[in-house]
C-alpha cells in the first residue's frame, strides 16, 4: 500500500501527515524546554536550554512556511457529509488558528530575544538577524505575548486533538483516520 504525497479526495497525503506531525513533536519539545528553562539553576545551563528552544523555533518557523506553501497548492480533503455547519465552521476556524499560532509563537519569541539583547542569532551558518534594539520595555511586553500565545496554543492544540479523537471513538467516522499513514479510501 503506498500512500500518496498530495492530498486526495479523502485523505492527507504523505507530505502533509509529515508536516502536521512533525511541527506536533516539534511544539511537544518546545514546551518541555519552556518548562525546563523556567526550572533550571545556574546561567550556563539555562542559557544553553534557551539557544536549543531557539533552534528549534526557527525550525518551526521554517517547516511553517513550507507547511503553508503546500498546503496552499493542496487543497485538504472535504469534511464528511455528517458534520453539522457549526462544526465545519469550528473545524475551519480552529485549523486556521493553529497556522496563526505556529507562526505567531516562533516570531514572538524571535522579537523577545531581539528586544532582550541577545543580538544576532546563528545557527550554524545560517544568521536570524536581531529584529529590533534592546529594549527593556518591548522585552517584558514580548515575554508577556510569547506565554500567552503559549497558553493559547496549548488551550486550542488540546481541543482540536479532543475534537479528532471525538470524530475517531464517538463518531466513528474517518477524520482522525485520514490524518494518519494507515489508511487509505480510494
Ligand atoms: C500542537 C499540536 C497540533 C497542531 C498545532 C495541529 C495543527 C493542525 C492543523 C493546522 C491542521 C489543519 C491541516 C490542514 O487542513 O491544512 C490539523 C489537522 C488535523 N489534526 Fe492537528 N494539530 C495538532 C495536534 C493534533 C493531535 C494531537 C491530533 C490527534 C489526536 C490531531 C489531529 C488532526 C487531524 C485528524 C487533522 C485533520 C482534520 C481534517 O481532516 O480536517 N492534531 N492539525
Amino acid at each position: 500500500m503506498t500512500i500518496p504525497l498530495r492530498n486526495t479526495d479523502f485523505a492527507y497525503g504523505l507530505v502533509s501527515q509529515l508536516f502536521h506531525w512533525l511541527i506536533v513533536a516539534l511544539i511537544l519539545f518546545q514546551y518541555t524546554w519552556a518548562w525546563r528553562i523556567s526550572n533550571v539553576e545556574g546561567f550556563r545551563a539555562r542559557f544553553e536550554l534557551v539557544t536549543q528552544h531557539k533552534t528549534i523555533g526557527m525550525v518551526v518557523l521554517g517547516l511553517a512556511v513550507l507547511r503553508l506553501v503546500w498546503r496552499l497548492f493542496n487543497r485538504p480533503p472535504a469534511l464528511p457529509d455528517h458534520m453539522a455547519r457549526w462544526e465545519r465552521l469550528g473545524a475551519h476556524a480552529g485549523h486556521w488558528l493553529l497556522y496563526v499560532l505556529i507562526f505567531a509563537m516562533p516570531l514572538s519569541g524571535w522579537l523577545y530575544s531581539s528586544a532582550a539583547g541577545l543580538g544576532d542569532y546563528w545557527w550554524g551558518p545560517v544568521n536570524f538577524p536581531s529584529l529590533v534594539d534592546s529594549n527593556e520595555a518591548l522585552e517584558d511586553l514580548m515575554a508577556r505575548v510569547h506565554q500567552v500565545l503559549g497558553i493559547t496554543l496549548g488551550v486550542v492544540a488540546v481541543g482540536h486533538a479532543l475534537a479528532a479523537l471525538r470524530h475517531h471513538f464517538w463518531v466513528r467516522d474517518d477524520v482522525l483516520k485520514r490524518m494518519l499513514p494507515i489508511w487509505r479510501k480510494q
